[in-house]
């Protein structure tokens, strides 16, 4: 018996540790900050609410996980203890354990789930006045769209600092769920329907979202980052975003350019102001403001890039890009051109 609770004791140790990774800290695979979006650190009045949340059952679910183990800590002390000979079950029966073992449970999950109910129905799926940002999921990088501007984007959303925003979703193939634990809560992304969900930044400050329904091979590499500034510094982000990149400045540039439309590239991307017009891959028209590529897992540097066209498939097996095949020089200049989209 004692071997067994001492078994039993672990295990329960083990479930409590897994406990307080709520989270996902250390989960996501990139090496970008921030890396570990955790829900027990909010950082905007809904995320907040679902935090408070998240302490009311971890406190209520230890304070249960400690009466019961004491409970059965005591049952067997007292066996062991008991006097030689006796019989088990000797005392007489009480009603008041069974009758509590049912009441208390009834008690805690009743409260539970009315707090729960109380904390999801008092997080809106609607504001009026919030700005409204579109996402679509697809495998396995994030499609991001301002309406109002007619501004398209990838695995960033740029926020105002302080404002609701309505994140209207949807899926073009499989179902994802975007979460980011900072900033408000999870929504499934279903193809053929669109949800809608409010997250709000109460700092500046870059926070890490990421896709949090198993949706095939690079489930796990499905990350985003939500960048949230001033409003001034978003309506200026805003309107660049919606400029279109200039021609080419010199003969470099062009060569870039050209190697660009010349190859596959344009049947998946879309670079406006040019015949790239593809809707499979990311939009690059601002494609060098964006901090990172590979949908939130790489920096997006020189070198990260040269190693995505030539080998993506090295990098994020599965993904729907083909390994482009060119000389050093095109490749150069393909790079600096695709550096001049700011
Ligand atoms: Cu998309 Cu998991």
């Amino acid at each position: 018996m004692h071997i067994r609770l001492n078994a039993f004791l672990n295990v329960m140790a083990a479930l409590v540790g897994s406990l307080l990774l709520t989270g996902c800290a250390g989960a996501s695979l990139t090496t970008i900050p921030p890396t570990t979006p955790s829900t027990l650190d909010p950082q905007g009045p809904y995320a907040k609410s679902i935090a408070s949340l998240a302490w009311f059952i971890f406190v209520v679910g230890g304070l249960v996980f400690v009466a019961y183990t004491g409970v059965i800590w005591i049952a067997s002390w007292r066996r062991r203890n008991a006097r030689p000979g006796s019989a088990p079950g000797a005392e007489a029966p009480s009603l008041l354990i069974p009758i509590a073992g049912i009441a208390i449970p009834a008690i805690l999950l009743i409260g539970a789930y009315a707090y729960t109910s109380s904390t999801a129905a008092a997080i809106p799926n609607t504001v009026p006045g919030a700005l409204v940002v579109e996402v679509v999921a697809h495998q396995w990088w994030w499609q991001v769209q301002y309406p109002e501007a007619q501004v398209t984007t990838a695995n960033e959303i740029y926020i105002p600092v302080g404002r609701p925003v309505e994140i209207h979703e949807t899926s073009s193939d499989v179902v994802h769920s975007l979460w980011i634990p900072q900033l408000g809560g999870k929504m499934d992304l279903i193809p053929g329907r669109t949800a809608s969900m409010v997250i709000q930044a109460a700092q500046p400050g870059t926070y890490r979202g990421e896709c949090a329904e198993f949706c095939g091979v690079q489930h796990a590499r499905m990350d985003l980052i939500v960048v949230a500034v001033p409003a001034a510094q978003f309506a200026q982000w805003l309107s660049e975003q919606k400029t279109v990149p200039p021609a080419p400045a010199n003969a470099h540039l062009q060569a870039g350019q050209q190697a660009f439309l010349g190859s596959a590239c344009v049947y998946c991307h879309t670079i406006r102001g040019t015949n790239a017009s593809g809707t499979l891959g990311p939009d690059l028209t601002h494609f060098a403001s964006r901090e990172t590529i590979g949908a939130g897992i790489l920096p997006n540097t020189r070198g990260n890039l040269a190693g995505w066209i030539v080998d993506s498939q090295g990098i994020k097996p599965g993904n729907r890009m083909p390994p482009m095949q060119m000389n050093g020089d095109q490749l150069q200049a393909m790079l600096d051109y695709l550096e001049s989209l700011k």
